[in-house]
């Protein structure tokens, strides 16, 4: 069947000034969250992805009138609404398909007592396994049992904890998002110890407060949750993108061009931002912006992909195409996710000269790369490769640009209006929304 692709011509650099969507990864556990309210709950800046499609599709089922106000070159609004509190079995169609799905666990477990969510699919990036999201929900006095490949969980009343969210490799951030949502409603107090400090989290935080919640630590990795009996509804929005903000810079890095990237929250780019100046760019920080002019050469810069504040594992990919056409050699490790490296095989096709052990990439930087025919197995992966092929000389092809269109809303136009010549072929992605 044919794939969704992105042809580029590569080597020209990009500037100009481009901005950002609302975070993907708050959209998705917020909306879940909704489940929550008992009055109507509007978003704001709600970025326009194939997953955000998805959990609306899973919420209707589950009972909630999810509309959209799409309004010319402002962002997406949308309300959420609770018609019928009655379902409890989200449909395996949809949380095989997102593993953010799994995010209404805790809250259809919190607000009708019983949950039925199927083992979450997404991304092959390493093992997925959910052990701690189950281990919080039962401190809280859950019920829990997996049955045909589904987590059964039920509980009359949820009673608050002291409990210890972190794993082999950190915390763990939609685990906090399931347990903090949850906690929200328990009898008494909980305390969360190693939640996870994503901005993604806090903003989710933030939206519980609004609906009535009384949570404190937000930020940091202890959470103090004091349940109540009810929540109301709230209007909130969206923190911006920071990965998507982070990958719009590089791709002015890797093609040694300038921009500016509109929308952003500064602080939490800080790690980026530092290893983007070490790898020489010059970057200028101003309020909702960041500009970067990289004309230089690429310096090797060695990262460390780790939970917040660390360089995020969703720039890991990206980080690792800049690096490709460094002036020297360096390493990429990612400690969260040890196997998060598929898309090093198709840099190397393009001429990178990369080699994997363990979760450690070592990058020997190389001249120039040339244009091919690539494809990436996952979001970020994708978006690695598009970045490639924006430095690459010829034409370069990116194939199963679905993955892209889950966590990027139109970055093909993006990157046009930063002088990008890369063109959509196949399905508008219109046709996924
Ligand atoms: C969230 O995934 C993000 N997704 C991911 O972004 C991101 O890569 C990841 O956090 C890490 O920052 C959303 O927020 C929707 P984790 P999540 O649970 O919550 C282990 C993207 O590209 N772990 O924080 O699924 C796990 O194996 C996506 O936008 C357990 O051991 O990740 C991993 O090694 C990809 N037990 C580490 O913790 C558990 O119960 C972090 O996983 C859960 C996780």
């Amino acid at each position: 069947m044919a794939t969704t692709q992105f042809r580029i011509i590569g080597g020209k650099p990009l500037h100009g000034q481009v901005r950002c969507e609302g975070a993907k990864n708050a959209a998705l556990p917020i909306m879940a969250a909704a489940l929550l309210a008992s009055e109507p709950v509007h978003l704001q800046n709600v970025p326009q992805l194939t997953d955000i499609a998805t959990q609306s599709k899973l919420l209707r089922r589950l009972g909630l009138a999810v509309s959209i106000e799409r309004t010319c070159e402002k962002p997406l609004e949308m309300t959420l609404e609770t018609m019928d509190a009655q379902p409890v079995v989200a449909p395996e169609s949809c949380v095989r398909q997102m593993r953010a799905s799994f995010c209404v666990l805790g809250p259809l477990l919190a607000r009708r007592r019983k949950a039925v969510v199927p083992l979450p699919g997404g991304c092959r990036i390493g093992d997925r396994p959910v052990d701690l999201h189950w281990k919080g929900l039962a401190a809280l006095g859950a019920d829990l049992r997996l049955e045909h490949g589904c987590v059964v969980a039920e509980a009359r009343r949820l009673t608050g904890a002291t409990i210890e969210l972190s794993g082999p490799r950190g915390p763990s951030v939609t685990g906090t998002a399931n347990v903090m949502s949850a906690a929200v409603l328990a009898r008494g107090v909980t305390i969360l110890r190693d939640a996870a400090l994503e901005p993604e989290i806090v903003d989710l935080g933030c939206f519980l407060t609004a609906l009535g919640a009384k949570i404190e630590g937000l930020g940091t990795s202890t959470l103090r949750i004091e349940g109540v009996e009810q929540l109301g509804g709230a209007r909130h929005r969206l923190i911006p993108d920071r990965i998507e903000a982070a990958t719009l810079l590089l791709a002015a890095a890797i093609t040694r061009g300038s921009a500016t990237v509109l929308d952003v929250r500064p602080d939490h780019l800080q790690t980026v931002l530092e290893k983007l100046r070490a790898a020489g760019a010059a970057v200028d920080v101003g309020a909702d912006r960041v500009s970067i002019a990289a004309t230089g050469p690429v310096q090797p810069a060695s990262v460390i992909a780790e939970p917040f504040p660390g360089l995020p594992t969703d720039v890991q990919a990206q980080w690792t195409a800049l690096m490709s056409l460094a002036d020297g050699t360096c390493t990429v490790q990612d400690l969260v996710f040890s196997g998060r490296f598929s898309h090093v095989a198709e840099l190397n096709r393009l001429g990178a000269c990369i080699a994997c052990r363990d979760d450690i990439a070592t990058i020997n930087g190389v001249p120039r790369l040339e244009g091919t025919s690539v494809a990436a197995s996952d979001l970020r992966a994708s978006a690695a490769l598009v970045l490639a092929g924006l430095a690459a000389d010829g034409p370069t092809t990116v194939e199963h640009i679905h993955h892209l269109d889950r966590g990027y809303q139109r970055l093909d136009e993006k990157l046009r209006r930063l002088g990008a010549q890369i063109e959509r072929i196949g399905l508008p992605v219109e046709s996924a929304l």
